[in-house]
């Protein structure tokens, strides 16, 4: 009998795919809704929502409706959202990004009201808040930094006043989380935790974000801050940073096609690592299942399932409450 013939009899890993019970025994990895995470856009009004047109299933809610979508996303089992807001005006100040009664300060009190236990995350950044649509301020065409991270603390430390669980700070200026861990705990929030968006790239799958949040950059692009997709050493030296600043949770965005990321991430660190399932790869998604071209959600379900086996231990998805009620 020669070699391979014997391999051939020892060898048959088709024997654990036999049979559905044998393919669970040895399954190796398990999304739960415990890993999920809904990206929330609160837009100013009431009692209104409007479908993001670049992101079918996805809406702006009005504070009162994201309310009733929390309590929805708690019952489902989800255990945290992180907030997005559109603000009732846009100023080059950013100054609307840290007034006590701005839309995602009075979004956090309301929902932190209604639905205590859910984990409220706010994202921390600039884009939303200024006409230029950049994560910092703007002066004579440059994205400045260290004025942006003073703004960037006093935003932190309203969102932890309001009552958030977590900040998300998704800008990419240097030294912010340091600045944002001292500013919460100056004034006392110490249990206030930093999920710091360390790896975010430059990525052209943040398009229908923008949309949504009309925050799309009116000049240039965010290649100065983000990160060029080519780079994975640079992405360590983010995440180590952010770690030694006080980040308690690194993220690495977007998702699918960063993964080796997240991995090397999840090798080197020892803290929790989330990932950023992004609009544009949902996009893709809902586009291709609305030609009837792929299975949306047998799709949907294996994307989350590889980021979990890449090593995530938190996913962001807009996906999050359609995963919910699949995995119930
Ligand atoms: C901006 C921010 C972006 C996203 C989250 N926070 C867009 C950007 O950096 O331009 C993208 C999320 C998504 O595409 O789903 N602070």
């Amino acid at each position: 009998m020669s070699q391979l013939d014997l391999l051939n009899i020892v060898h048959r890993p088709r024997r654990l795919r036999r049979t559905a019970a044998l393919r669970n025994l040895v399954q190796e990895n398990t999304l739960t809704v415990n890993d999920l995470v809904f990206p929330l856009f609160v837009m100013p009004g009431t009692n209104n929502v409007e479908e993001v047109s670049s992101m079918p299933g996805s809406f702006r809610f009005t504070i009162d409706r994201a309310v009733e979508e929390c309590k929805e996303l708690y019952d489902l089992g989800i255990q945290g959202i992180d907030l997005f807001g559109i603000p009732e005006q846009k100023t080059e100040d950013g100054s609307e990004a840290y007034n006590d009664n701005g839309i995602l300060q009075q979004a956090i009190r309301a929902i932190k009201a209604a639905v205590p236990e859910l984990c409220i995350m706010t994202d921390v950044a600039l884009d939303p808040f200024t006409p230029f649509g950049h994560d910092g301020l703007v002066r004579d065409g440059i994205i400045l930094n260290d004025e942006t991270v003073e703004v960037l603390q006093k935003m932190a430390v309203s969102h932890a006043e309001a009552g958030a669980d977590f900040v998300s700070p998704s800008d990419m200026m240097d030294g912010r989380i340091g600045a944002i861990r001292e500013a919460l705990d100056e004034s006392d929030h110490s249990d206030v935790g930093i999920l710091s968006y360390a790896a975010k790239y430059a990525s052209s799958f943040y398009g229908p974000f923008r949309d949504a949040l009309h925050s799309a950059p009116q000049f240039g692009d965010k290649t100065t801050y983000q990160m060029n997709p080519a780079n994975t050493e640079e992405a360590m030296k983010e995440v180590e940073l952010d770690i030694i600043e006080g980040a308690d949770i690194v993220m690495v965005k977007p998702g699918l096609a960063y993964l080796d990321i997240v991995w090397r991430t999840k090798e080197r660190f020892d803290v929790p690592v989330a990932i950023y399932h992004v609009s544009g790869e949902y996009a893709m998604v809902k586009a291709a299942a609305a030609n009837g071209w792929i299975d949306e959600e047998r799709v949907m379900m294996e994307s989350l399932l590889c980021m979990k086996r890449a090593g995530a231990d938190i996913i962001f998805t807009y996906y999050a409450k359609e995963a919910a009620k699949r995995l119930r």
